[in-house]
């Protein structure tokens, strides 16, 4: 079976290091918030070149905790594709703010910055720039509407970790930017967690002390928070695998450019990667014809595709709204996420191009 992704891979990768310091933390008897999650913190921060970094339990609560320090709220209109993980709409309503959905490029995926101005109205107040699939959005025109409409920018950096663009690693640029740890991202812990990232000291203090009940260095309580933490052993291995995730994407991308080469059908399009940007395919997703025999045909010859997302959210009941979404919605009858990530083989990503090709010269 070739999966999709495989976390377990990259365990293997790395697991000679990641048992060594799983055995350190274990003996050290401190758990939550203690020197693996500080230095951690500390070399995320360096990483993506902001100066402050404060983790948390996963990316939804990154999400959260940054809409909620930016004090949106109840009233509040915040901009969002609908092609993106649930999350990305579920942390707004987290707030109490309401998801308004923008359509998306047809070529890049992400939200398309010449449809934000006409939504925009005095509840408009945020935008999550969410870099799908690890392609970053148009941040310079995203960046001057920002500016223009005096609303905040957020990244949702989930899918993106160590994408960069005009030589700026994405988290870094807009107001705040989200990461998320979830096993399959591009910096997978072994198990859940998340980061946010900003340049603004106060902004980064007002989270810290919301990521923990509010306490203040004295456990004093001056404004309410809620108990989301990164524990010491998933610290601990994503600091492994933060020294060695450049070289992982560089890895992924070798793959996509194969992909990319050996994929030339009239029937598939492969993605292209925005000018002055690195991609860190975080997924490799082509559109194409036949999308769901062509996923049958894969699965009964033991390939394991994905669809990231099947159903765009502004069409899921409980997240639903009347706009129509044209590009979005056509794009999600035809996306298909083909099998990549460190440790897939040459001799497997052969295979799958091997039957993508026989099964469109059958048809
Ligand atoms: C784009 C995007 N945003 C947010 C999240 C939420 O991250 P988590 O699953 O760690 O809560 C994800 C993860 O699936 C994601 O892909």
């Amino acid at each position: 079976m070739i999966p999709q992704a495989s976390p377990y891979h990259q365990y293997k990768m790395y697991e000679k290091e990641i048992r060594a310091v799983v055995k350190k933390v274990f003996t050290s008897g401190r758990y939550i918030l203690g020197t693996e999650v500080e230095k951690f913190e500390k070399e995320f921060s360096k990483f993506i070149g902001v100066n402050s970094a404060i983790s948390c339990a996963n990316g939804t609560d990154a999400l959260f905790m940054a809409l909620k320090q930016l004090e949106l709220g109840k009233g509040d209109e915040v901009l969002v594709p609908a092609h993106t993980a649930l999350a990305s709409a579920a942390a707004i309503k987290m707030v109490g703010a309401e998801p308004v959905y923008v359509d998306i490029k047809s070529d890049t995926f992400t939200i398309d910055p010449d449809k934000v101005l006409k939504l925009c109205n005095k509840k408009t107040k945020a935008l999550i720039a969410v870099h799908i699939y690890g392609q970053a959005c148009d941040m310079d025109k995203i960046m001057k509407i920002g500016k223009l409409k005096n609303i905040k920018i957020i990244e949702d950096c989930a899918q993106s970790v160590g994408s960069s663009y005009n030589n700026k690693m994405l988290g870094s640029i807009g107001d705040i930017g989200c990461f998320s740890f979830f096993p399959t991202k591009n910096l997978g812990a072994i198990g859940d967690g998340g980061c946010v990232v900003t340049n603004n000291k106060k902004l980064a203090n007002k989270i810290k002390r919301f990521r923990q009940y509010g306490w203040n260095d004295d456990r004093k309580t001056l404004s309410p928070g809620i108990n989301s933490r990164l524990d010491e052993l998933q610290a601990a291995i994503l600091r492994i695998k933060l020294v060695n995730l450049n070289k992982d994407n560089k890895l992924r991308n070798n793959q996509a450019s194969f992909y990319i080469n050996k994929l030339r059908l009239p029937e598939v399009v492969t993605p292209i990667i925005r000018k002055n940007s690195f991609h860190s395919f975080h997924l490799f997703v082509i559109k194409c014809e036949k999308r769901n025999q062509l996923m049958n045909y894969l699965k009964s010859n033991k390939i394991i595709t994905a669809l990231h997302y099947k159903t765009p959210i502004h069409l899921m009941p409980g997240y639903s709204s009347k706009k129509k979404l044209p590009v979005t919605e056509n794009l999600s009858k035809k996306i298909l996420s083909l099998p990549l990530f460190p440790g897939l083989t040459k001799a497997n990503q052969k295979k799958v191009i091997n039957k993508i090709h026989q099964f469109y010269s059958k048809r």
